[in-house]
Parts: C-alpha cells; structure tokens; sequence
C-alpha cells in the first residue's frame, strides 16, 4: 500500500465529523498490520477528546466491509454485556466511531478504507512480556472475551481471512510444495519434511473432531499477542481486547494454542541457537490458569481437556507455514536474511518435540484447572 499523505488524512478526518478543533494528529502504537494515528481534539470548555484513526491494511484483508461488519456486530455484543455486568463499555470494548454518513468506515478519494474508535485511555499495550503478571493479564483479558461473546452466533461471522487455522488444509497445501519443489530446497531440509509428514494426525486432529461435533466453532480473535490488550495503567488489570480485524468463526483452543507458541516460548521465534528454545511451564501454567478462569465457565471440559492440543496444533501449524514458505521461495513472511523462514520453522518444531516431552505435564496442569472450572 502506498504511505498515507497529509491530504488523504485531511480528507478523512473531514468525513468523521469530530467535535471540537483538532490540536494535535501523530501516529501511533507499533501495530504492523494498519496505518494508525491518533487524534486530539479541544472541546469548548477546553476539555480533551482523543480518537483513533486507521487505515485499513487492504493487502491483508481484501474485504473491509464484511471485516466491519463483524466488527460492529462483536463490539455492540460486547457493550451490551459490560452494560449488563456493570463495567464501563467506553474501556472495556472497543468503540466504532461512525462515518458522518453512519457507515462504520470511510472510503477515501483514493480508495482507502478508514475506521475511527473511541481513545482508550490510561491503559497501555505492551509489546514485550515484562512482567509475567502482564501475559497472565492478557489470557484472562481472552478468555473474558470468549466468555462474553460465547453465546454470539460465531456461524454469523465472515472469515476475514479464509481458511486461516485449517491445519488440514494447510498440510495439503505444504505436500503440494514438497512435491513441486520450485526452489529445488527439499532435499536439503528432508528431517524438517519428515518431522511434517510423520504428524499428520496432529494436522487432522481439530478438523475430525470438529466434524463430529465434539468442539464448538466459537467467536475466535486468531491475533492473541499482548499488544492486543490494553492494560489499565492504574490496576495493572487488562481491561480491553483490540485489533478485532482477526476476529472469525474459529476454535476457542486455537486461540489458546497460539498464545502459547509464542508467549510460553523461553526464545525468539527465530532463535538460531535450538538449546535456548523450549516451552516454559511456568508459563504455560500462568497462561492456562488465566483463559480458563476468564472463560469462566464457558468452555466445554472438552475443551479445557484440548488446551495442551491446541499448543501443540498451532505450534506444529505455524512451523509447517514457515517451511513451506521455505520451499516455495520466500514469497508470504518477511524475511531478513537467507533461510530465516528455516530458522524459524526449526524452532516451532523445536518447541512441539519439547510438549510432546512434556506432555503429561502440560495435562496434568490443565486437568488441575478443569476440575475447578
Ligand atoms: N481504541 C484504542 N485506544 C487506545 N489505543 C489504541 C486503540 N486501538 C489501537 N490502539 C493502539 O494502536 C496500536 C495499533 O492498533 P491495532 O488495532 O492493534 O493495529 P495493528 O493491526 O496494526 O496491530 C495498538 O497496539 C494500541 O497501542
Ligand atoms: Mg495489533
């Protein structure tokens, strides 16, 4: 996507219709995936007002006005549920700011789309765990989300990005790429291709069950990284779920698993040196004991039962992505240097053969908090 100029935001903020005389306009966050800035406005009486203003990353999601449709829809659910259990639903959800013709979006001149919410205040996003306090904040801020939307019809929702955790598929996706071999690379990574096929139960296991009904499609968030929580500055407490972009149909497990992979991670994702990568159980531990008791009692005991699968899945799904990006040439992740989608698919596969050791651990954790749920 070309940079934002100065005039497409004026144009925008033009169709916005804020209250009050605009004082200052930056941008903001370190999100990767939108262009987003924030907005101050003076009101009469010189009170402050902030908003936030994105552009929205067409390249990624190539259909914004399904995207803010289930946005609207998950967000007023939301407000509606906070209002319910008393909580304040200016922080504790996400709030679209309309268009002054009442869309929920802003298509420019130039055919950017635009959103606008609600400043959250006195809360921070924070991209690093630097205090575990904090990640276990974040699984209770997830697992409080997939609690108030657990009797939202999730079959409602558009996939924003389709077949985004269907392992199944992405398994035949990553044979495919074996078997052409455009960058002539498999033979030279032939264990990391076996460590792939010889898991193929793992790669089917959601989709089977999920057939024979014996897991819930849920309203699933797909981006469960810290930096999507707002953290109340004050009680340390994560207040609010963001970057609902991802939101879709999924499995509540997935979202799990993936906070997992990366949060309960003791190394980078791209870590060189395997001996630093394993999967914390302290971690793991904190996590779980935080989404379960966020969930708060909306989860299946078939689901708390799957959570140790659900890291296992993700891991496992996530390294299989960045081989076979690998042998098809680098062309979806970005990459800083020669086979660094190699690295990074060696260290998920690092972190699987660690839960796999650990495995009786990991249920045994999870077998404790199930019984409590
Ligand atoms: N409503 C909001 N109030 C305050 N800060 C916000 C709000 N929405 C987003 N932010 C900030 O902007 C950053 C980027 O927004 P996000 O929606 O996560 O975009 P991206 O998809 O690019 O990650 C967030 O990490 C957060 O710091
Ligand atoms: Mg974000």
């Amino acid at each position: 996507m070309a940079q934002v100029t100065r005039e497409q935001r004026e144009e925008v903020i033009r169709h916005f219709r804020y209250k009050g005389v605009l004082t200052d306009n930056v941008p903001y966050g370190s999100g990767h995936i939108n262009d987003t800035y924030r907005l101050t406005f003076e009101a009469e009486g010189g009170s402050c007002i902030r908003v936030i203003l994105q552009r929205m990353n067409s390249t990624v999601f190539a259909r914004p006005v399904e995207l803010m449709e289930n946005i609207t829809g998950v967000t007023s659910h939301l407000r509606k549920k906070i209002e319910e259990n008393g909580g304040d639903p200016e922080r504790e959800t996400l709030n679209v700011i309309p268009a002054s013709d009442g869309k929920p979006y802003y298509q420019d001149s130039l055919g950017d789309y635009w959103r606008s919410y609600k400043f959250i205040t006195d809360a921070t996003s924070y991209d690093q765990v630097e205090d575990p306090r904090h990640f276990y904040q974040s699984a209770v801020a997830f697992g409080n989300f997939q609690k108030l939307l657990a009797d939202y019809p999730a079959e409602t929702l558009y996939e924003t990005i389709k077949g985004f955790h269907d392992t199944k598929a992405r398994f035949q996706v990553f044979k495919e790429a074996v078997e052409r071999d455009c960058m002539n690379r498999a033979a030279s990574v032939e264990k990391e291709i076996q460590f792939v096929l010889d898991r193929e139960g793992v790669a089917n296991c959601f989709s089977e069950m999920q057939s024979r009904g014996e897991i819930p499609l849920r309203v699933t968030h797909n981006d469960t990284k810290l930096n999507n929580i707002m953290i109340d500055d004050r009680t340390g407490k994560g207040i609010c779920v963001i970057d609902l972009d991802t939101v879709m149909p999924g499995l509540a497990v997935n979202d799990f698993g993936d906070s997992i992979r990366f949060g309960a991670s003791t190394a980078a994702e791209d870590e060189t040196d395997l001996g630093k990568v394993s999967c914390s159980m302290e971690l793991f531990e904190l996590y779980a004991k935080g989404y379960i008791e966020g969930c708060g009692g909306k989860l299946t005991k078939k689901e708390i039962e799957l959570m140790p699968m659900g890291a296992k899945v993700m891991t496992f799904e996530c390294g299989m992505r960045f081989l076979t990006d690998y042998l098809q040439g680098d062309t979806y992740f970005k990459i800083h240097r020669r086979d660094h989608n190699l690295d990074r698919c060696r260290t998920q596969f690092k972190l699987v053969e660690d839960m796999e050791r650990k495995w009786y651990t990991m249920k045994e954790i999870i077998e404790k908090y199930n019984s409590l749920a």
